[in-house]
């Protein structure tokens, strides 16, 4: 399988990147590392500890950045993702135990270093723990297997009419990240914007997936008109699994650093070539996840003797 380190900002599409790779056995989960985002970084992180017990992880978590490289302290102000960034489903249970020793970043290196060529870096959040590992350790550009982000809009934002969260939430780390030699491959909300689980999709699919995905899907509904909620950060993940599912591009990436177009993503004619998923086929993302999630029922005539 490929190793992977998931970088993220729980989120409700978050835990059903999560729940993805939990069903996946060519995706093996060497960490998961948090960031602030839809939440501030302590609720990421709780969020996190609270998932990998709940879908059945045994993964590290360690927490990441508390705020963006030069901005204070960072969590979107739209609450798409509710009050505890999990669509406010009840977070009770037993008392969860505290993160992994060692920050985000320095753990994101130690693992490089440990398994060279080998490490892929998913990044479905804002990118400042990537750039905070690329600032103390420039040779991991080279080291990794690649890297993997959901994020950036070249049509529409979503956070302002140009940039999407995940960009906009720490432009700078954004920059700093699409403009390192490492091999890149970028899931914009051009691709993931297609990929909607349906209300009646989730109900379907019931337990976790319908109860998690109720009030994220009420958001989208209010904010975007939408019948159902985006599997954006999923889409990232299944860009490694099934890369088929998308159409991709590759140009120079640059990112719009204040004023309006602050968090812009935009083709450049000069820097290292990002690969781009600048579409995806939606309702076969879709279908694949729902696939992938629903446990194998298990024929018992063919063990039967
Ligand atoms: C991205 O921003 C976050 O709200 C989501 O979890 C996703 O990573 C979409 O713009
Ligand atoms: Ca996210």
């Amino acid at each position: 399988p490929r190793l992977v380190i998931l970088d993220t900002d729980p989120g409700v599409d978050d835990a059903l990147a999560l729940l993805y790779l939990s069903a996946r056995s060519d995706l093996k989960l060497l960490a998961i590392t948090t960031v602030f985002g839809n939440a501030d970084v302590e609720t990421t992180t709780r969020n996190a500890l609270w998932l990998r017990d709940t879908i059945g992880l045994s993964a590290p978590v360690h927490r990441g950045a508390e705020a963006p490289l030069n901005g204070p302290r960072g969590a979107s102000p739209v609450h798409v993702h509710g009050e505890n960034g999990l669509g406010d489903i009840d977070l009770s249970g037993p008392s969860l135990p505290a993160p992994d020793a060692g920050a985000a970043h320095a753990r994101i290196i130690e693992l490089v270093h440990a398994n060279p060529g080998a490490v892929t870096l998913v990044a479905i959040g804002p990118l400042t723990n990537l750039a905070l590992a690329l600032r103390d350790a420039p040779d991991i550009a080279s080291l990794v297997a690649g890297v993997t982000i959901m994020g950036g809009a070249f049509a529409q934002g979503n956070v302002t009419p140009y940039a999407e969260a995940n960009i906009h939430n720490d432009a700078e780390a954004a920059a700093a990240v699409l403009e390192a030699p490492w091999p890149v491959t970028l899931v914009p909300l051009d691709a993931t914007r297609s990929c909607v689980l349906s209300t009646s999709a989730a109900r379907t699919a019931g337990g976790f997936v319908e109860t998690i995905t109720r009030g994220y899907a009420a958001a989208y509904a209010a904010h975007e008109g939408l019948d159902g909620c985006p599997l954006h950060d999923v889409a990232a993940l299944v860009s490694l699994t099934v890369p088929e599912l998308f159409t991709a591009r590759t140009t120079a990436v640059g990112v719009g650093q204040g004023g309006e177009r602050h968090g812009q993503t935009l083709a450049i004619a000069d820097g290292p070539p990002v690969r781009i998923h600048v579409e995806a086929d939606g309702a076969g993302l879709v279908e694949h996840f729902l696939r992938s999630i629903t446990p194998r029922k298990h024929s018992t005539s063919a063990v039967s003797n």
